[in-house]
Formats: C-alpha cells, sequence, structure tokens
C-alpha cells in the first residue's frame, strides 16, 4: 500500500473522531458538569401534588391532612400511650378530660377567645383524625407545635386519645 494513501486513511479516521466526539453525545462524555441540574439557589422542589409530609416539622393544610391521613397504629395499645402523652404535652392548657380547663388556660385572657380550648367539643370531634394530626404538628396562635418535641407516632397515639375525649361525661 502506498504511503500516501495510509496518511490519507490516518487523517480521515483521525477527523471522523473529533467530529463524533464533539458532534455526538458519546459515552465517554457523561461528564457530570454538563448533566441538567438545579441551581443551588433553587432551594428544595416542592412536594408531589397532594402529598402530605407526615414525618417532618414543616407545617400540614388542616383540611389536606383530614383528607387524607389515616393513622398507621393500632387504636387500642395507642390510647394508653396516649393518654399519658397528653397528660404532659396538652392537659396544662386543655384540661385533664380536654374541656379547656388545664391551670394554664386560666392565665388566658379571655380564656381561649372563641376557640374554647374544649376538645370535647362537637364541634371539634367532627373533624377526622388527620386534622387532629395536623392542629399538633403545626399548633394554633397560642398553641406551641408539637412538630419537633413529638415524633409521628406519639403525635397519632395522643390523637387516639383526643378521640376517646369527645364521649367524655361527667
Ligand atoms: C399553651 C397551651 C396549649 C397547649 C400546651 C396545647 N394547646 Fe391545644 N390549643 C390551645 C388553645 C389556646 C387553642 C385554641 C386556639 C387558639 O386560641 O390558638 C388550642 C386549640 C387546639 C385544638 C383545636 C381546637 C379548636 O377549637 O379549634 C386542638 C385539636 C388542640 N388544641 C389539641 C392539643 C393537643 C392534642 C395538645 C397536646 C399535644 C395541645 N393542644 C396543647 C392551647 C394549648
Amino acid at each position: 500500500m502506498a504511503r500516501g494513501s495510509i496518511l490519507s486513511r490516518l487523517v480521515a479516521f483521525a477527523a471522523v473522531t473529533v467530529l463524533a466526539q464533539t458532534a455526538c453525545d458519546w459515552p465517554w462524555q457523561h461528564d457530570m458538569a454538563d448533566q441538567p441540574s438545579r441551581p443551588a439557589s433553587a432551594g428544595p422542589r416542592s412536594p408531589a401534588a397532594g402529598a402530605v409530609a407526615t414525618g417532618g416539622s414543616l407545617p400540614i393544610r388542616p383540611e389536606v391532612a383530614e383528607r387524607q391521613l389515616r393513622a398507621d397504629i393500632a387504636a387500642r395499645s395507642a390510647v394508653e400511650a396516649g393518654s399519658k402523652l397528653y397528660a404532659a404535652y396538652c392537659a396544662p392548657c386543655h384540661g385533664p378530660h380536654g374541656r379547656g380547663d388545664g391551670p394554664v388556660a386560666r392565665e388566658f385572657a379571655p380564656p381561649m377567645g372563641d376557640l374554647t380550648g374544649d376538645l370535647t367539643a362537637p364541634d371539634v370531634q367532627r373533624h377526622a383524625d388527620g386534622w387532629f394530626y395536623a392542629v399538633i404538628t403545626n399548633g394554633t396562635e397560642h398553641m406551641p407545635r408539637s412538630a419537633h418535641e413529638l415524633d409521628p407516632s406519639e403525635r397519632w397515639q395522643i390523637v387516639r386519645f383526643v378521640r376517646t375525649l369527645g364521649t367524655y361525661r361527667q
């Protein structure tokens, strides 16, 4: 084979290789720096539509939680644990039987405002479990949020206990 022919083949091969590398997305060109990515300043992605982040500490929309959340713990075992947690975290304001007559509630002026803090009231008890879970997680204007103090299963245990208050009659 003539020297000129080998040379021209080499040149052609080199040209094709360079073209292929620049024009096509060859496997060796998957550099991380070239991937589509979000800028660091973009913040976290928003949750999928309709998702309720139960384990986090962010506020949950009560009306969405009411529709979508179901407690994943057995009711009977939870009530006893929930009653102990309620006594420590809720009774100081809501009272031992949920009537809104705890010792701290007396310091509110007027006591508890429009919302009496009476957890036995039909108006409160008509809500589904998920709503209670959200209120406990978020807190209210005068009520501290429990998102940091109580883990999700403890919050559900309290919800179970609070449901029993609706049927309590002195
Ligand atoms: C510092 C006092 C305080 C503590 C502690 C507290 N709450 Fe409350 N809670 C209130 C007040 C006051 C309201 C009425 C809404 C408002 O004025 O912010 C309320 C409202 C509520 C409501 C909504 C009732 C309504 O009328 O809309 C629920 C449910 C509730 N609390 C449950 C709990 C549970 C369960 C705990 C324990 C984990 C708890 N709260 C701890 C003061 C408290």
